[in-house]
Order: C-alpha cells, then sequence, then structure tokens
C-alpha cells in the first residue's frame, strides 16, 4: 500500500539503448536511499522510448533488462513501487489533457529537444516535442513532491511545476507542484572522449560512454583512452574548471569509492594520470561487478520479475486513477457510470 503520510518520490529511465554510468550516478543510485523516507515510485519509462526509432524485439528487451537492473541497484519492490509506464494507461491521458494546456512555444524552447531534432531531423515526430508533456503527466499523475534525477532533466522538471501551476489557477488546486532533486557531485557524468559534454546512451562513440554492462576490461580500456588534460601543470590529479577531464573522473572516482574529492586530490599527488585513471577503474568494476552479477540472476527469473510488474503496475494504476478522474471533473468531462 501507498503510504500517504510520507511525501512521494518519482522518477523514471528510459529503456533506451544501454543505461550508462551516467544514468546511474546521476539517478537510480541516488534513489535506493529515499526509499525508507518517501513514498518512492521508480517507472521504466517505455513509452517516451518511441520518440525516437526502436527496433521493437530490443524495446522489449532492455525494458526487462532495465526492471531487472533497478532492482539490482537496489530499489526494493516490496517498499517501491517499480512498474513500466506503458502498463499504466493513465500516463498517456493524462497527458493529452495537459497538452491542452501546455504551449507549443514553451515546448519549441526545451533544449533537449532543439537537441535532438538535430540529431534526428528524418524524424522530428510530435511526440518528440511533446515527451516533456508526457513527463509531466508522469510526475503529476502521482502527486509527487521530489524528482531526483540528473541536471539534463531540470528544465523538463520545471515545466512539469509550470504546468502544474498554470493548471491549479485555471481549475483550482489539483496537482502537487513537483521540485527537483539533485546529486552534489553526480548530477552531470561527461563523455570520456568530450569532456565538457553529458555522457549520453545515444553518443555513437562506444568510448565515450561507460555502460552498466561493460566488462572490467571494456572499463579499463575505455578509462585508459579518456580525455585528460594538457594543461601546463599536466598530470596533476586537480578538480579545476581548466581540467574538465580530469575533474569529471575525480568526479566519477569520488562516487565509486566513497573517497572524497578533496581526499582524492590529496591520495593522487604527484602521481601522475596513468595511476589515477587505473584506480577509477578498479572504483568503478568495483560497483559495476555486483551489480552485474545480481541483474543477471534476476534476468533468469522471468516469473519473479513478471510479478513485481504486475504488482507494481497495480499499486501504480490506484494512485493515478484517482488523479487522472479528478482532473477529468474539474475540466468538465461528464463522468462514466459504473
Ligand atoms: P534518461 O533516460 O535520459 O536518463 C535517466 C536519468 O539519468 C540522468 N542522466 C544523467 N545524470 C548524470 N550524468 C549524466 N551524464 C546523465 N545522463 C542521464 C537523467 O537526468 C535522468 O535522471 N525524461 C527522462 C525520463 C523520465 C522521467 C520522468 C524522469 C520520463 N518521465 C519523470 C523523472 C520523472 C529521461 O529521458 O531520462
Amino acid at each position: 500500500m501507498a503510504d500517504e503520510t510520507k511525501k512521494r518520490v518519482f522518477s523514471g529511465v528510459q529503456p533506451t539503448g544501454k543505461v550508462t554510468l551516467g544514468n546511474y550516478l546521476g539517478a537510480i543510485r541516488n534513489w535506493t536511499p529515499l526509499q525508507e523516507s518517501f513514498d518512492c515510485l521508480f517507472c521504466v519509462v517505455d513509452l517516451h522510448s518511441l520518440t525516437v526509432r526502436q527496433v521493437p524485439a530490443e524495446l522489449r528487451k532492455n525494458t526487462l533488462d532495465l526492471t531487472a537492473l533497478y532492482i539490482a541497484c537496489g530499489i526494493d519492490p516490496s517498499q517501491s513501487i517499480l512498474f513500466i509506464q506503458s502498463h499504466v494507461h493513465e500516463h498517456a491521458e493524462l497527458a493529452w489533457i495537459l497538452d491542452t494546456v501546455a504551449y507549443v512555444g514553451e515546448l519549441n524552447r526545451m533544449t533537449q529537444f532543439k537537441d535532438k531534432a538535430r540529431r534526428h531531423a528524418d524524424n522530428i515526430n510530435m511526440g518528440l516535442m511533446n515527451y516533456p508533456v508526457l513527463m509531466a503527466s508522469d510526475i503529476l499523475l502521482y502527486q509527487a513532491e521530489y524528482i531526483p534525477v540528473g541536471k539534463d532533466q531540470v528544465q523538463h522538471v520545471e515545466l512539469a511545476r509550470d504546468i502544474a501551476v498554470r493548471f491549479n489557477s485555471r481549475y483550482s488546486d489539483t496537482f502537487v507542484v513537483p521540485q527537483c532533486m539533485l546529486s552534489k557531485t553526480g548530477s552531470s557524468i561527461k563523455s570520456l572522449q568530450e569532456p565538457t559534454a553529458k555522457m549520453s546512451k545515444s553518443d555513437p562513440d562506444d568510448n565515450a560512454v561507460i555502460s552498466l554492462t561493460d566488462d572490467p576490461d571494456a572499463v579499463r580500456r575505455k578509462l585508459r583512452r579518456a580525455v585528460t588534460d594538457s594543461d601546463t601543470d599536466a598530470h596533476c590529479v586537480r578538480h579545476d574548471a581548466a581540467k574538465p577531464g580530469i575533474s569529471n573522473l575525480l568526479n566519477v572516482y569520488s562516487l565509486c569509492s566513497g573517497v572524497s574529492v578533496a581526499d582524492a586530490e590529496k591520495q593522487f599527488e604527484g602521481k601522475g594520470y596513468g595511476v589515477f585513471k587505473e584506480a577509477v577503474a578498479d572504483a568503478v568494476v568495483s560497483v559495476l561487478q555486483p551489480i552485474q552479477a545480481e541483474q543477471k540472476r534476476l534476468l533468469a527469473d522471468k516469473g519473479y520479475l513478471e510479478r513485481v510488474l504486475k504488482e507494481g503496475a497495480e499499486r501504480a494504476s490506484a494512485i493515478a486513477q484517482r488523479t487522472l478522474s479528478k482532473v477529468y471533473r474539474k475540466v468538465g468531462l461528464v463522468p462514466k457510470i459504473r
């Protein structure tokens, strides 16, 4: 049962391509400690993935892989609600109502839309543009107060806030107005090849991205090749805006090893980049290995995953139905006779 006395948290990841270390450090990892104090919903947002072309069989596989990954990363389905977005039809229905509240102008200004439209110039579909409205619907449907995401999603959460405030003032108080929860050092993990850009699932350069399924050899190889800096004091491991590559690796090291950035700077003083990169690789491998083993074990137990998803969808639907019928009533739709 959802605990109505606790504040609610909602977040999700798209089952598109391979989940990255950025997704883990910026989002999923930060969800697990919230489960104690908040009423949490974690969603595999498959409808969002359709905004770029997918191979149907791959999308199905990625969706189950991601479900298992959530659990392997510490999401406890007996505590939190874990479900697949398309299993709760209210997401798409509320999105339609919110479409009538969101403005084309504000959707046109979304950085991610502009970026994706550039990268998928042959497929600028309406879904791509409407995507932040569907995301607002995910959040508002559950009256979620806190949204733990990485920096790249802040603009979308702000739009969800704007839509909630606008709806509330037009139709009277209906939605909780959500806010972002950002991790201090993990909210923007950068590409290993272009350390001023974010590490992204869709990066065509495999060396730029550590995937959560990478084996230890791949992790070591990618980190050895990670772009660093050639400033005057090259080989000095320091967190510095002028050293974006090393700063990014320091963040990754700190998050994976538990050593603070300041202590890590001291630890690697005078040691050079080679030694540092090996230590980063060891720290990343030690985080990934248990997750990979647990994900594999869970994927072999299809019955368990199906039960989790069935129960998750039922628990999510119960909340979603309540919000949607309230919204339908507020906007003036005649209730269905049951
Ligand atoms: P997605 O699938 O692109 O990313 C999932 C989460 O990972 C974070 N993230 C990162 N954090 C740090 N460094 C990075 N390099 C990095 N790359 C990604 C993202 O910020 C995100 O938190 N629209 C969302 C999914 C979504 C959602 C929602 C999230 C749909 N509905 C409702 C929260 C609430 C997305 O595409 O995330």
